[in-house]
């Protein structure tokens, strides 16, 4: 296992789409599925794309920890476990949005506010080639939109409607938001 170098904003490896994965089980797509949990866990961050470690495939990791759900969406909000999303689709269940502060590992020390769908269902599957398929709501919905823009050359600030917003963590009083 190896901590990985991210790339940040402004690397071509994180403006292209990124390819399908062929063989979920393949030797080489452990070996960068256990790097990038290992990297992810080092930045302390929600979640992490395949791209942002400069492999341009369609893999994404993400986790919500409980208490980061209640805090976005109320006690009623539950966390999610570790998940490990490969050729990941998403679904938008309505047309409905909602606008929430976003941070992202290639994007260091910023954050700004954005909309996204507040239900969705998404697809994909695991590091074992099993199906995945889940409804997400609020802070959950929010971090695979994310992960899943970085596979198709997203990033948030691309996704924010008022850049005035957009600030450093440590002038917005906003610490401990997640990067992902
Ligand atoms: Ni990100």
């Amino acid at each position: 296992m190896a901590i990985l170098k991210i790339a940040r904003a402004g690397h071509p490896v994180l403006k292209r789409r990124a390819d399908p994965v062929k063989n979920p089980k393949a030797p080489e797509i452990r070996q960068l599925i256990a790097d990038m949990l290992e990297t992810l866990a080092d930045a302390n961050g929600a979640g992490l794309a395949a791209p942002q470690v400069h492999v341009p495939l369609r893999v994404v990791i993400f986790h919500v920890p409980e208490a980061r759900a209640k805090e976005a969406d109320g006690e009623a909000a539950e966390g999610q476990p570790l998940t490990i999303l490969i050729n990941p689709e998403i679904e938008p269940l309505s047309d409905a949005r909602e606008s929430g502060l976003e941070a992202c590992l290639s994007v260091p020390g910023l954050a700004g506010l954005v909309p996204r769908y507040s239900h969705i269902r998404y697809r994909g599957v695991d590091h074992e080639g099993r199906p995945i398929e889940r409804e997400a709501k609020g802070f959950h919905a929010r971090v695979v939109q994310h992960e899943c823009d970085h596979l198709d050359g997203i990033l948030y600030p691309m996704r924010m409607e008022d850049l005035s917003t957009l600030g450093f963590t440590s002038e917005l009083g906003h610490e401990r938001v997640e990067e992902s």
